[in-house]
């Protein structure tokens, strides 16, 4: 694997395939898993691990994010990445005044309770798509208004590349798997997976024809009881991110909850089962 520093360090061979993994490091089987996907439908897969400071918003938390870089280079290796491209924020020229919005997707949620946040995102992954130029890239679904906020920057800014959204890798328990279950105190681990368990219980219960606004509060006041903090607790369109009162076409239950001092997010889909 050769690791790049700069963009002038990155000498890619644009004449075959490069299926592109943006990370900010920390990697576990989630991050893993998008790296092994892109290396064996592609020529090449070259990951970027970048940190970026403008996704985070003033009191969160960029100082402690988990930082081990020479363990992710070497889980990287071995996940059969090509090229690690893992620049200084100086390279990334962070404070430039070009920014990216993408509206309508980003607003709610996620936007609401971290102001700011998309257009770091969208921002940082737009010059990381100059810089690579994949032809294809790979995004997690554990970060599900992400993957609608890309899909509709792509679409807007007409990136010549293919989107793979990847399912959510989870724990045996069931918690989704993120760089920041690090920050659960042993008793908060214990109880972190009931936030997957309660969402799947109401997109159970949606499928089945219950009320969308008594399966939520439901699992509102069944987090409540577990120790959680809700933020937000939805079943909202795929697409547009936009909050559904019934269940009609494509739709997922999102949430953001705090546990002590953690914030997690997750998502489920909501189909009718094939078995029922
Ligand atoms: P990061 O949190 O490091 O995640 C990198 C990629 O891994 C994202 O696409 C994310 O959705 C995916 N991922 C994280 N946990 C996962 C899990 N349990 N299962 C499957 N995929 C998972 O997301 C970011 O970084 C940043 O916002 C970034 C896109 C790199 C821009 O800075």
């Amino acid at each position: 694997m050769i690791v790049a520093r700069t963009i002038e360090d990155l000498r890619l061979d644009h004449a075959s395939p490069i299926g592109f993994v943006p990370t900010m490091g920390a990697f576990h089987e989630g991050h893993l898993t998008l790296m092994r996907r892109a290396k064996a439908s592609y020529g090449s897969c070259v990951v970027s691990l970048f940190v970026n400071p403008t996704q985070f918003g003033p009191r969160e938390d960029f100082a402690n994010y988990p930082r081990h870089e020479e363990r992710d280079f070497e889980l990287a290796a071995s996940a059969g990445v090509d090229v690690m491209f893992a620049p200084s924020t100086e390279d990334m020229a962070s404070e430039t005044s070009t920014r990216v919005t993408v509206p309508g997707v980003s607003t709610r949620w996620e936007g609401e309770h971290r102001p700011g946040h998309f257009d770091g995102v969208a921002t940082v992954v737009a010059k990381l798509f100059h810089i690579v130029r994949p032809s294809d890239a790979f995004f997690g679904l554990k970060d599900f208004q992400q993957c609608a906020v890309i899909r509709q920057m792509v679409h807007d800014l007409r990136f010549p590349i293919a989107l793979h959204f990847e399912e959510t890798v989870r724990e045996m328990d069931g918690l989704a798997m993120s760089s920041r279950n690090a920050y659960l105190t042993p008793d908060e681990r214990q109880a972190a997976p009931l936030l997957y368990r309660t969402i799947s219980e109401a997109s159970r219960q949606i499928v089945d024809g219950r009320p969308v606004d008594e399966s939520t509060n439901d699992a509102i006041n069944a987090l409540s009881r577990g120790g959680f903090s809700t933020q937000y607790l939805a079943l909202v369109d795929a697409e547009t991110l936009e909050p559904l009162d019934a269940l009609t076409g494509a739709s997922r239950i999102i949430v953001a909850a705090m546990l002590g001092r953690t914030r997690l997010i997750d998502n489920v889909a909501v189909v009718p089962s094939v078995a029922r």
